[in-house]
Formats: C-alpha cells, structure tokens, sequence
C-alpha cells in the first residue's frame, strides 16, 4: 500500500490517502488538546501508545464480533483504515459520574451506576459538541432510525467487552467516546479507543490512568500513556 497526499488533519490524527481508494492510513500524533483546544501541548510518546492501544482493543473487538474500520497496524504511529465517511455523532458512554456529566447535572463524581448511560453529541468543533437526542439525530438527518439503533446498541456491547477486559488488568473502564461511519452499506465502529478518548481509573486507588491528567495537570502524562500501553499490550 502506498501512501499518499494528506487528506484531513485533526487535532490528535492525521489521515492519508492511499493508492487503495478504500483504505486511509491513520497517523497519531503526539498533539494533545483539551477544553474545546484552549489548552495545548505535547506529549512525547502519545501517538506511539495510542496507535498501539487502539489497535489491541480493535482486535479484541473484532474478536468479539465488533466490526471497525481497523485493518491492521502499519508502523509505530501509524495504522491502516477502512475509508469510513464518519458519522458526525459522538457517542459517550458512561458507567461513572465524572468530566461534563457531574457539571452538567451537580452531581460528584465517583458514583457507580447500576446501568451505563448513553450520551450522543453533535462532532461539530464550531458548535463546541452539543449534546443531542436520539431524535435530534434522526430529524436533524444526521443518520435514520436503523443507524441510530446500530450505533447505540454496538456501543454498550462496545461496553461490556471493553469493561470485562479493563477489569482483567485492574482498571475501571469510566466513561469514554465512540465513533462511527459508513462503508459500502454499513455501519463501522471508527476513529480511536486510547486514554485520549477514555477514562480509566486504577481500581483500588482510583489513580487516573488517562488524558485527565494532561486536562487538569496532574503530572506524570508521557509516563501515563506508557502504562497505559504496557498494561494493555504488555511489554
Ligand atoms: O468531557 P466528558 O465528561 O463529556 O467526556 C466523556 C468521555 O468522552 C471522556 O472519556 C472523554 O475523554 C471523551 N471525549 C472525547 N472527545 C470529546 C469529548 C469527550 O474523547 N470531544
């Protein structure tokens, strides 16, 4: 596969044209942002954690009959991609009170809910992500009805996959952010599952094992993206 001319560059990701016109490649980059882009830095090591992260857990997914647009991991920082046209809804799903939740409603953080909460929002910088309704998104003609479904329902089992193996290795799995496209009739999970786009916690100690402690300077940033990574690769 050859690489070619840049076609999208985001905040933490960059995407490239390939000579396939059905696969992009994925680059991470070590950019970080946070609060709607008002805080900028670097993290040394951040794309390299993210890229290898995202591709065990697409694995593990996949393994678990969730489809992606994940193809395979090409490079340190890079990986091939379905060429998903993404959907512009994030998904959040929540299994504890932190982050906008608890400032939205005035509730603390820490409480443990018996059945996860599913959040959509608008993916619209300008617009700084608005939180919507199913209803928003099927009128507003983001996606229809059956699409919605799909998304909701491939995001809990997205949960539960994901929270069993979180809890194998001793993290709890928070909160965190999905998204989705479309490909030749379909419905892809899409994007990246990393501490860029979750919230893990240290069981026992509930130490924040994410990109919280690059929001709220918690210290020990690069190190975290690395034992993140040891944790959930290995060595
Ligand atoms: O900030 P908030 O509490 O709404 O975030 C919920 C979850 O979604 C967190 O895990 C956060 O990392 C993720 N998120 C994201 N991208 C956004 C907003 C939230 O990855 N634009």
């Amino acid at each position: 596969m050859k690489k070619g001319e840049r076609l999208y560059e985001g905040k933490a990701k960059i995407l490239f044209k390939t000579d396939d016109p059905d696969l992009l490649i994925q680059h991470f980059k070590d950019d970080a942002t946070a609060f709607d882009g008002i805080k900028k830095g670097t993290i040394i090591g951040k794309g390299l954690a993210n890229n290898a992260i995202s591709t065990y857990l697409f694995e593990l997914l996949a393994k678990n009959g969730i489809k992606s647009h994940f193809e395979k991991k090409l490079s340190d920082n890079e990986m091939a991609i379905k060429n998903v046209k993404i959907i512009p809804v994030e998904v959040v799903i929540r299994n504890v009170s932190t982050g906008s939740l608890c400032k939205r409603y005035g509730i603390k953080e820490g409480i443990i809910f018996n059945r996860p909460i599913v959040e959509f929002y608008f993916k619209n910088d300008a617009l700084h992500d608005p939180l919507m309704n199913k209803d928003h998104i099927i009128s507003l003609g983001f996606a229809n009805a059956e699409e919605t479904n799909i998304i909701r329902e491939q995001a809990l089992k997205v949960n539960e996959i994901l929270q069993g193996f979180f809890n194998s290795i001793n993290v709890t799995l928070v909160d965190f952010k999905l998204e989705f496209g479309r490909f030749k009739g379909q419905v892809l999970l899409a994007d990246e599952i990393s501490p860029d786009t979750c919230r893990f916690w240290e069981k026992g100690t509930n130490r924040k094992l994410d990109k919280d402690r690059f929001r709220h300077d918690l210290g020990d940033v690069e190190k975290t993206y690395k034992e993140m990574m040891t944790r959930i690769v290995g060595d």
